[in-house]
């Protein structure tokens, strides 16, 4: 096959969703289809359980089931998709924000019942920031939950989309019957009252024909024609650019565990989600078809095994085409590198590919090499964009509670941030270290971490932090920069970057900083 078909065949993309709303069902459904697994249950939940947040065992258990399920690849009608699995569990969140660099496309998963919850509209925000395409796909709809019309307006109107329903539901809960593929202009319907099976496709070129009334009965055809004729008058037409733009969010309706309206959302899926797309870089626009090799981590895995500290970095390849035992230049170190065994990702399995195209991700033994962001190329300085750090919710200062072992402290907090687990801040002020997360879990990851595989031991200090913002002067001599600093220093600190931070200790003081100093912008992430 040619390098072109192999980039026009794939389909890199994520699925996100508030805990709970069926991410890991719809995902296993879907390698069903694909034929990539043989029965339900055989894709083991990336999520930490509720209630084991104090659970070592379970973060260990967590780490192992994330490497297995970090990349689902498979083959369906020709087209190969692979699906990049994001971490459910709000501590993590920063990792799922990192993933979502990586991918060209995602599909978000909403509780008929439950509606837009608050990851969701965390993960989706991220989404549109970067005009990635969107797909939801509401489920559970085998349950009683809000009416659709109310959900699509709670969707256009707290996750800012514009949304057009390519497939739409007849009835709910007790009386659901089935879906109205709007795309296709068919039915399905389910067989018998155990909504477990499909029972007919049924053509529907025309929703006036008298057939509708023969299969779903006459109330809920006269519901339905009703309701699609709202569906057309309200929603936009459905538009393949603008939802390739991020301008346009097609909805399907079903129920992943009941396998409802998945091959309606895969069929659309493998039609109209993007192949690789465009990767900008800080010094210009790659593109996928471009025949020299560039790509990017995105993610870090520390290796299972305490004794081996090597790890395994995740790369989404941009373009060209990635090959086993080739030297690339790893633009931050400014040298060359090469992999004798780099992995591919087969469903659950791993396993070692000579080549890779544009969309692919191959996991790449480090020992130490990679950290977030960096990029490997065939020799072109290149830096992609896009992996900023946002804000962390939680601050706290890190001591090294055994002086003997100062030196593994700092390897391991420096590799344990390369990784992503935390952000490390140092206050000018006086060089301590701050290390701030998005979830309280983090920092019984880190110490656990840094005396299982360094041999390090660390407390923690509270310190009562809002937010940290990342300061752009308009310049840097001005005198109201100066004065800033000089009367902020007690809250200022360098980021691992050495990106000056001001770190605010309540949300009115980061307002009247901002207020005091208009020449002065604050962000909350990192790239600006
Ligand atoms: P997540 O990855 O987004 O966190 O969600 P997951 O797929 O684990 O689904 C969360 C719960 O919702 C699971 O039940 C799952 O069986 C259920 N679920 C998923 N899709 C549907 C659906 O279409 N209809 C209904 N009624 N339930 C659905 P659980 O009891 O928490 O877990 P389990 O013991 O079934 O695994």
């Amino acid at each position: 096959m040619s390098f072109n078909s192999e980039i026009q065949r794939r389909r890199t993309f994520g699925i996100v969703s508030h805990p709970d709303a069926g991410k890991t069902t719809l995902t296993e459904k879907l390698l069903l289809f694909g034929g990539a697994i043989q029965e339900a249950g055989a894709v083991k939940s990336n999520k930490i359980k509720k209630g084991a947040t104090s659970d070592f065992m379970e973060i260990e258990r967590q780490r192992g089931i994330s490497v297995a399920t970090s990349v689902l690849a498979f083959e369906y009608n020709g087209i190969k998709i692979n699906i990049l699995d994001t971490p459910g569990h709000k501590d993590f969140a920063e990792d799922t924000f990192r993933t979502l660099t990586a991918v060209d496309s995602v599909i978000v998963v909403i509780d008929v019942a439950k509606g837009v919850e608050e990851q969701t509209e965390k993960l989706v925000k991220v989404c549109s920031m970067r005009n990635i395409p969107i797909i939801v796909f509401i489920n559970k709809l085998d349950r009683e939950g809000k009416d659709a019309f109310d959900l699509l307006d709670e969707v256009e109107q707290k996750l800012g989309l514009k949304v057009t329903p390519l497939s739409f539901p007849i009835g709910m809960g007790y009386d659901f019957k089935g879906i109205y593929n709007l795309w296709e202009k068919n039915i399905n319907l389910f067989a018998g009252d155990s909504k477990k099976n499909i029972s007919d496709t049924v053509e529907i070129s025309n929703l006036n024909d008298s057939k509708l009334n023969g299969l779903i009965g006459d109330s809920a055809a006269e519901t339905l024609r009703d309701e699609i004729e709202l569906v057309q008058g309200i929603y936009p037409k459905f538009n393949i650019e603008n939802y390739q733009e991020g301008n346009l969010q097609p909805v399907f309706f079903g129920s992943a565990l009941n396998n409802f309206g998945v091959k309606e959302l895969l069929d659309c899926f493998i039609k109209i989600a993007p192949m690789p797309r465009p990767k900008a870089s800080e010094e210009r626009l790659v593109n996928p078809k471009e025949d020299k090799f560039s790509g990017f981590v995105f993610k870090i895995h520390a290796n299972m095994d305490p004794k081996h500290r090597d790890r395994l970095a995740f790369i989404k390849i941009v373009s060209g085409t990635f090959k086993r035992n080739t030297p690339y230049l790893h633009v931050r170190h400014n040298k060359k590198l090469k992999f004798s065994s780099p992995n591919a990702f087969f469903a659950e399995k791993k396993a070692i590919v000579d080549i890779s195209y544009p969309g692919d991700i191959v996991g790449l033994h480090d020992t130490g090499n990679f950290k977030i962001g960096d990029t490997l190329t065939e020799g072109e300085i290149l830096n992609f964009k896009g992996i900023p750090s946002f804000s962390p919710e939680h601050f706290r200062y890190i001591n090294n509670a055994d002086p003997m072992k100062s030196k593994q402290l700092f390897k391991g907090i420096d590799q344990l941030m390369d990784e992503g687990v935390a952000q490390l801040f140092t206050l000018d002020l006086n060089g301590r270290k701050v290390i701030g997360t998005v979830g309280a879990l983090q920092y019984e990851v880190i110490q656990y971490r840094l005396e299982h595989e360094y041999g390090a031991k660390c407390s923690y200090e509270n310190l009562n932090v809002h937010k940290a913002a990342w300061v752009e002067p308009k310049d840097p001599k001005s005198e109201e920069f100066s004065e800033f600093k000089r009367v902020k220093q007690r809250f200022l600190a360098k980021d691992k970057q050495g990106q000056l931070v001001f770190l605010a200790d309540s949300k009115f003081s980061l307002q009247i900083t901002e207020q005091k100093y208009p020449s002065i912008k604050f962000h909350l992430t990192s790239e600006f």
